[in-house]
């Protein structure tokens, strides 16, 4: 199946709130000029929020990291786990096919989706509550056949359990998950045979059923405000680590417009070229790898755009780091780094801590 963006796409994206909280504090958790290892995590919060990925989404989440487009699309239309159209505002529906299951009844199951969904894989039925498709083996074959239904797992189904769920669903209700037909989790059909004392004392369900009936969200669209939003890696909640450390995200749209296409457009109205040197002074630049967030490509590239003493960096304007941060492969770079600040410290003839360090065991960042 071809994964590519949906013909039709929304104008625009924004995470709530709570989830562009939740967002920028996932942000922190990974070293300076890292950021892009939050792509997966922003990528599924996003498809909480919505159901699915949209371009606006996609590329909005690039923009929070700091990343070109395509990176991110390429990690969105990798991963099966993201649907690139939309899916069922109730549900989306995705039944294992793969050899267990098969040979336990999942074709009955297709059969029941063709039924009461639609015809075909990834259309949505006729009052747009529900979608589905068949994927692979989701590793929980001792309970074949199965569906994944949002969060959670449906398993030892029939064609008659599954057909209750999925009415259940359509009139409002979220069915249990976890085993229909009785079984606790994957233990045999006629009960234990070994381990038989830690038959007692067990919760109502299996610890992933539990856990799933207590959160309550199997199916639910997350806004961000169902759970509390900790940085236990910091110690501190989201909201401060993300004031901190975070770089800034481009702010929700306020119109109907894409909030990428403001950012640009802002951008570009506000961009200036800051003086530039054909040569370094004397011939003789300054090693701009001692600026924490530069190693030798980016120093080639600052070259390359005429930047070759600290004291040029230390004197540009807002203007003219929209300038430069357009023409950088990690835009927002020089404002998450510091840039400017360093720059005017050793062209200052001043020391800092970064630069001491580069010096000394002769690593930079690129
Ligand atoms: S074959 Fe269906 S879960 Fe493994």
């Amino acid at each position: 199946m071809l994964r590519r963006l949906h013909a039709e796409q929304p104008e625009s994206f924004a995470f709530t709130a709570a989830n562009q909280q939740w967002a920028e504090a996932q942000i922190t958790k990974y070293p300076e000029g890292r950021q892009a290892s939050a792509v997966i995590p922003l990528l599924w919060r996003a498809q909480e929020q919505e159901g699915w990925l949209s371009r606006p989404a996609i590329e909005s989440v690039a923009d929070m990291l700091g990343m070109a487009y395509i990176r991110v699309l390429e990690v969105a239309s990798f991963y099966f786990m993201f649907q690139l159209q939309p899916v069922g505002s109730v549900a989306h529906i995705q039944v294992c096919g793969t050899t267990s299951c098969m040979i336990c009844g999942a074709e009955d199951l297709i059969a029941v989706c063709k039924e009461k969904i639609a015809a075909k894989p990834h259309e949505l039925s006729d009052d747009g509550k529900l979608s589905w498709e068949e994927v692979e083996c989701l590793g929980s074959c001792t309970n074949a056949p199965m569906a994944q239904i949002g969060k959670d797992y449906y398993e030892d189904l029939t064609t008659e359990s599954f057909g209750k769920i999925l009415d259940d669903l359509v009139s409002g209700k979220v069915p249990t998950p976890g085993p229909q037909n009785g079984r606790y989790a994957a233990e045999p059909l006629k009960g234990l045979t070994s381990l038989t004392e830690y038959d007692s004392g067990r919760t109502q369900y299996n610890a992933s059923v539990q856990l799933a009936s207590e959160l309550g969200d199997t199916v639910k669209r997350i806004d961000g405000t169902e759970v509390p939003i900790l940085t236990p890696w910091l110690g501190k909640d989201g909201k401060a680590a993300a004031t901190k450390a975070a770089p800034k995200p481009p702010k929700a749209p306020a119109s109907a417009k894409p909030a990428v296409k403001q950012a640009a457009e802002a951008k570009a109205a506000k961009e200036e070229q800051p003086e530039t040197l054909s040569v370094a002074r004397d011939g003789k630049p300054d090693d701009l790898k001692m600026l924490k967030g530069v190693g030798p490509k980016l120093e080639e590239t600052l070259n390359e755009l005429g930047f070759f003493h600290f004291d040029q960096i230390a004197a540009w304007t807002s203007e003219h780091v929209a300038w430069v941060d357009t023409r950088l492969k990690f835009k927002g770079r020089i404002e998450r780094d510091g840039w400017i600040e360093q720059a005017a410290k050793l062209a200052a003839g001043e020391e800092t801590e970064f630069a001491k360090r580069a010096k000394e065991d002769g690593t930079y960042e690129d």
